[in-house]
């Protein structure tokens, strides 16, 4: 059993965490909390999405995250692939060249993308970590990590919490907190893998349909890495202000790395309307619609070209009602290229070196200040 501790303050004192103790029973078993019809699995390695199951059109229950029916291979397999329906931290996205400055001193970084940048935190970035579950009901769960000062270059002993709710609305919220005994760097994400369809009829997410309200993103160089200049999305395939398929400028997305087609970019939000959805994504085969609404000024959205025919599509029924109902039932089937999307909130990458960008892109947590961050999954039936 795992141990439950309730804290009902906001901001975790160290003096707290130091007498809490925690254990961890085994961070692979799923914990599940649900809403009307809405049920999500975690676990603390991670603070790992598992398994979101949302009715399709036909009242059919389907999982729309990718993810591992065995869960001890999110540990074993780790790159298989990379921060699967994890969160990412310290911080996420990219670091250029691993290094960074707060006021005058300088830190590094592990360079575990290509030996060039830091990617989503390091070697061993809270993705890998295994977390501690500390409050859980029916409908919400939490999880926190200490991360010590130092960890994967990072300054400061930080105190994470990260709490997970569903409600009858069919929304999942995720409410991120993170402090620091000294000045760091903090951005935090869900990176969980989707896919609508549930590959119910095709192995690509070309079929969805994505709409971006924004109309900037960041350029970036080969490696990903911001080259300081903003572009209109005008004219571009990276113009997703009108819903489209993601299939449709596909081939002419490109600023995704060396030699590669698909999208891994970084949309900006000059003013997160807290009212309205920055993200609307649907498969026309389930009509599962996921509506994403934040507080963050940006979000990233890669398309899955990295996936490559070694992560098997899960087989197993967690569910207690209906079944995963797949389209053919072969015992070797794996997600492929292009076989899922990533929708990350977050603030500006590597904004920590884009001082000129402003401060509140920075990333900077400083010791006396508190990292929030607020998310919101709305799934519905899509109306044409
Ligand atoms: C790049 O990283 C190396 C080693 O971490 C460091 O010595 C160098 O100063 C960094 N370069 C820049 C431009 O920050
Ligand atoms: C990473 O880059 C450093 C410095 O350029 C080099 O010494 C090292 O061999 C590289 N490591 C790998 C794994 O490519
Ligand atoms: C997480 O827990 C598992 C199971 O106890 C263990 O094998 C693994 O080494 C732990 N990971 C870390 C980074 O401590």
């Amino acid at each position: 059993m795992v141990t439950l501790l309730t804290f009902a303050t906001t901001v975790l004192s160290a003096a707290l965490v130091a007498q809490a103790k925690p254990t961890h029973d085994d961070p692979f078993q799923r914990h599940t909390i649900k809403a009307k019809g809405i049920e999500a699995s975690f676990i603390e390695y991670g603070a790992t999405i598992t398994n979101l199951w949302v009715d399709d059109k036909n009242g059919v229950p389907r999982d729309v995250v990718l993810g591992w029916d065995d869960t001890t291979q999110y540990n074993l397999q780790p790159g298989i692939p990379g921060f699967l329906g994890a969160v990412v931290g310290r911080y996420a996205n990219r670091i250029g060249n691993g290094t960074f400055s707060i006021d005058d001193t300088k830190y590094h970084t592990p360079l575990n993308e290509k030996n060039i940048t830091t990617l989503h935190g390091g070697d061993m970035g809270f993705n890998r970590l295994n977390w501690t579950l500390v409050d859980k009901s029916k409908s919400d769960i939490s999880f926190r990590l200490t991360s010590p000062d130092g960890d994967e270059g990072f300054p400061g002993t930080a105190e994470i919490t990260v709490k997970y709710s569903v409600n009858d609305h069919q929304e999942w919220h995720i409410d991120y907190e993170g402090v620091s005994d000294k000045d760091t760097i903090m951005m935090l994400s869900s990176h969980g893998y989707w896919n609508l369809d549930a590959f119910t009829t095709s192995d690509t997410v070309e079929d969805h349909v994505l709409q971006i309200a924004s109309d900037k993103y960041i350029k970036t160089d080969g490696s990903l890495i911001p080259t300081g200049e903003f572009v209109d999305v005008e004219g571009t395939a990276l113009d997703f202000r009108s819903a489209k398929s993601i299939g449709q400028d596909l081939q002419e997305a490109t600023e995704c790395g060396f030699d590669c087609i698909g999208y891994d970019n970084c949309w900006l939000f000059s003013d997160p309307n807290p009212e309205e959805y920055q993200a609307t994504v649907y498969a026309p085969s389930t009509g599962i619609q996921l509506a994403i609404k934040t507080d963050q000024a940006a979000l990233q959205f890669y398309s899955c070209h990295g996936l490559d025919g070694t992560l098997p599509i899960k087989k197993k029924k967690h569910h207690n009602r209906g079944h995963h109902e797949r389209r053919c039932h072969k015992e070797d089937e794996y997600v492929q290229k292009y076989g899922c999307l990533v929708l990350e909130t977050e603030n500006y990458i590597d904004g920590i070196n884009h001082p000129e960008w402003g401060n509140e892109y920075s990333g900077i947590l400083r010791k006396e200040d508190t990292y929030t961050h607020h998310a919101e999954y709305h799934f519905s039936i899509h109306q044409d």
